[in-house]
């Protein structure tokens, strides 16, 4: 599902930007402040909905604009995908082919896009909300129906707390969740051990160490969720919150037997998180043939000489069309015809080769 060709209107020092990416890899550098982050912001968007860099997309509008536009074209079986996302006074724009999408999710389905940016080691260091969100995202790609148990799964959710919030019998919620809460589990549980085989090999490549990944369901290991969710009945009647089930879940990640979370520098930490990320595209590719679109947003900046070249490797060989940004033009081999674009004080996009 390559991204063929993309647009970039008034989203941030980005005035109007046209490119047409290589299906494997394309560069982008210039000097800082010229717009090699924005311009992944951009892309990130299509697929996301939202940027990476921060929560509001109205921040992306060009200063003195009053709207932003992104418009990419895919290459999905053969078919040409049009994709597009605008922000305005009216609110949010998406566009799928020649009509509005739907939402968000719809275009998400199109164009899966991943990125390895300075802020990555969030994933490994913040709350398992940030760690749910990550697996959340692969299932709904690899799971057709996950969307729908999720969404039932939060609903019943919401309904079971404002019960037990307002002192009411919590019995009418229970078989809701209990059944949405189960396929929510199986469905993540399915994926992890899809992820987990495809980390063998990269922990050792970008770490020197095997790295592990498993999965924490939300309550105590060997119960199953009836019986968890009744162990908690008195405590939830007492405290007004549901305490178990899928929404307390988390993504354990070990390196060797070390904590990831405490018991390593931030430098590991975003290789770790990178390993993440490189092992759900390779679980992509096994799934729908093609890992998606990633985005590496200047990782000479962030790792030493040593952590580079190991990354480098490893992305040699995914299977995925890779966007990669730096400060510094790229010295390829002759026989790589990827192209290199020069990005300009201002946002001005030059190919170079
Ligand atoms: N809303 C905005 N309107 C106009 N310019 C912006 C806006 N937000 C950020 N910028 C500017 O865009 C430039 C591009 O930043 P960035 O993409 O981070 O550059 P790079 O990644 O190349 O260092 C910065 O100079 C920044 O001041
Ligand atoms: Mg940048």
């Amino acid at each position: 599902m390559p991204l063929k060709h993309l647009r970039i209107t008034n989203l941030r020092c980005l005035t109007e930007v046209e490119f047409s990416p290589h299906p494997n890899r394309t560069y982008f550098f210039g000097p800082n402040g010229a717009g090699k982050t924005s311009l992944l912001e951009a892309i990130y968007l299509l697929g996301r909905g939202r940027s990476f860099r921060t929560r509001y997309n109205r921040r992306l509008i060009q200063r003195g604009q009053d709207c932003f536009s992104v418009y990419g074209e895919l290459q999905q079986n053969g078919v040409k995908r049009r994709l597009g996302v605008g922000l305005g006074p009216k609110g949010l724009n998406l566009r799928l082919d020649s009509e509005t999408a739907p939402s968000m999710a719809a275009l998400a389905k199109v164009m899966p896009v991943h990125v390895i940016e300075p802020n990555i080691h969030r994933l490994i260091e913040g709350s398992p909300g940030d760690r749910r969100r990550f697996l959340d995202w692969g299932v709904f790609h690899v799971e057709h129906n996950y969307l729908e148990a999720w969404r039932r799964y939060r609903r019943v959710l919401g309904q079971r707390n404002a019960a037990l919030k307002s002192g009411q019998s919590v019995s009418a919620w229970d078989s809701g969740l209990i059944s949405a809460g189960t396929d929510v589990d199986s469905a993540r549980k399915y994926y992890v051990e899809r992820l987990s085989d495809a980390l063998c090999g990269i922990g050792e490549s970008l770490l020197g160490t095997p790295l592990k990944v498993s999965y924490n369901s939300g309550w105590q290991e060997g119960k199953d969720f009836t019986k968890a969710l009744e162990d908690s009945k008195k405590r939830d009647l007492n405290i007004g919150v549901t305490h178990v089930g899928p929404h307390r879940a988390d993504l354990r990640v070990k390196l060797d037997s070390r904590n990831v979370r405490e018991e390593i520098s931030r430098g590991q930490q975003k290789l770790v998180a990178a390993g993440l990320i490189l092992a759900q595209i390779r679980a992509f590719a096994v799934n729908q043939g093609s890992g998606g679109i990633l985005l590496v947003d200047d990782p000479a900046a962030e790792l030493d000489q040593s952590s580079l070249s190991s990354l480098l490797a490893v992305l040699d060989g995914l299977p995925a069309q890779q966007i990669i940004t730096g400060l510094q033009r790229p010295i390829l081999p002759t026989k790589l015809n990827y192209p290199v674009f020069h990005v300009e004080q201002g946002g001005a996009v030059k190919m170079v080769q």
